[in-house]
C-alpha cells in the first residue's frame, strides 16, 4: 500500500468547500426520492446544480461512468447507474454523491427512504448510519489504526445479524477520486497505519441483511447482493485534524 498522503490546512480548506456543497446536493436530492421520480430527475438535479455552483460531478465520465451520480436502489450495494427507474413507495436508495470543486474531490452519499417503508429497512438504513458514525468516532481515539473502523462497524452490524461488504472500501481523497488509505469496513487481523493528522479519507459501510457478497451486472458497474436481499449505505469525508476528526461533507 503507498504511503498515505498528508493534507496542509489549506488543501483541506478546499475540501471542506466541496464538501459543504455535496452535502448541499445531496439534501436536494434527498428531498426529491419520492414515488414517481426517476433515478435520471435525480441524476439531473444533481449535474446541473453541480455545476451551476461552478463545480464538477467527478461520476461523470470516472473509469467510464456514464452518470454524474450513483443511485443504488434497494438489492442495489453500490454504483447503481441513474437511468428509467422509477421510485416506488418502500424503496430505500443510496444517492452517492462526489463533486470537484477547485481542484478538490469531496464524496458523501446517504440512504433515503421513498415513502412508507417496512421494519426491517429502517433497521437497516439505521443500522448503516450507525456503523458510519461509530467509524468516524473510532478514528478520535488516541493511537487509533485504520483497521479500528472496520472492527467496530462489524461488530455493529453482527449484533443485528446484518453483514458487511468486504468487495468495496473508502478511500483517500484529495486532488484524486481513490488515493491511500485504504478503509475496510470488515474486522481484519492485521493491524492497519496509524490515523495521523493531515488524513483526509471516506468511511463509508455497505450493510447488507443477509449475505455479504455481491453479484455484478452486465453493465460492469452495478453491485448487487448475491441473495436480493437490501444493502444500504453511508459515507462522510473526513479529515483528521490536531483536534480531532473534522466531518467535511456537512452544510454550513
Ligand atoms: N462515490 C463512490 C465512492 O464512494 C465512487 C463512485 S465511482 C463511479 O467511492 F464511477 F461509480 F462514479
Ligand atoms: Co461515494
Ligand atoms: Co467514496
Amino acid at each position: 500500500m503507498p504511503k498515505t498522503p498528508i493534507k496542509t490546512p489549506k488543501e483541506i480548506e478546499r475540501i471542506r468547500d466541496c464538501g459543504a456543497l455535496v452535502a448541499e446536493t445531496l439534501a436536494k436530492a434527498g428531498e426529491m426520492c419520492k414515488p414517481g421520480v426517476t433515478t435520471q430527475d435525480i441524476d439531473n438535479f444533481v449535474r446541473e446544480f453541480t455545476l451551476k455552483n461552478g463545480a464538477i460531478p467527478a461520476c461523470l465520465g470516472y473509469k467510464g461512468f456514464p452518470k454524474s451520480v450513483c443511485t443504488s436502489v434497494n438489492e442495489v450495494v453500490t454504483h447503481g447507474i441513474p437511468g428509467l427507474y422509477m421510485l416506488k413507495e418502500g424503496d430505500i436508495i443510496n444517492v452517492d454523491i462526489t463533486s470537484i470543486l477547485n481542484g478538490y474531490h469531496a464524496d458523501s452519499s446517504r440512504t433515503f427512504f421513498v415513502g412508507e417503508q417496512k421494519p426491517n429497512a429502517v433497521e437497516l438504513v439505521t443500522v448503516a448510519r450507525e456503523c458510519l458514525f461509530e467509524g468516524i468516532k473510532v478514528c478520535e481515539q488516541p493511537g487509533a489504526r485504520i483497521s479500528d473502523i472496520g472492527a467496530i462497524i462489524t461488530g455493529i452490524a453482527e449484533e443485528h445479524d446484518f453483514s458487511v461488504v468486504r468487495d468495496y472500501c473508502g478511500h483517500g481523497i484529495g486532488k484524486k477520486f481513490h488515493e491511500s488509505p485504504e478503509v475496510s469496513h470488515c474486522r481484519s487481523f492485521v493491524p492497519g497505519p496509524r490515523i495521523e493528522p493531515g488524513m483526509v479519507f471516506t468511511i463509508e459501510p455497505m450493510i447488507n441483511e443477509g449475505t455479504p457478497k455481491v453479484r455484478l451486472l452486465e453493465d460492469k458497474w452495478t453491485a448487487v447482493t448475491a441473495d436480493g436481499k437490501l444493502s444500504a449505505q453511508w459515507e462522510h469525508t473526513i479529515a483528521i485534524t490536531p483536534h480531532g476528526v473534522e466531518i467535511l461533507t456537512l452544510a454550513r
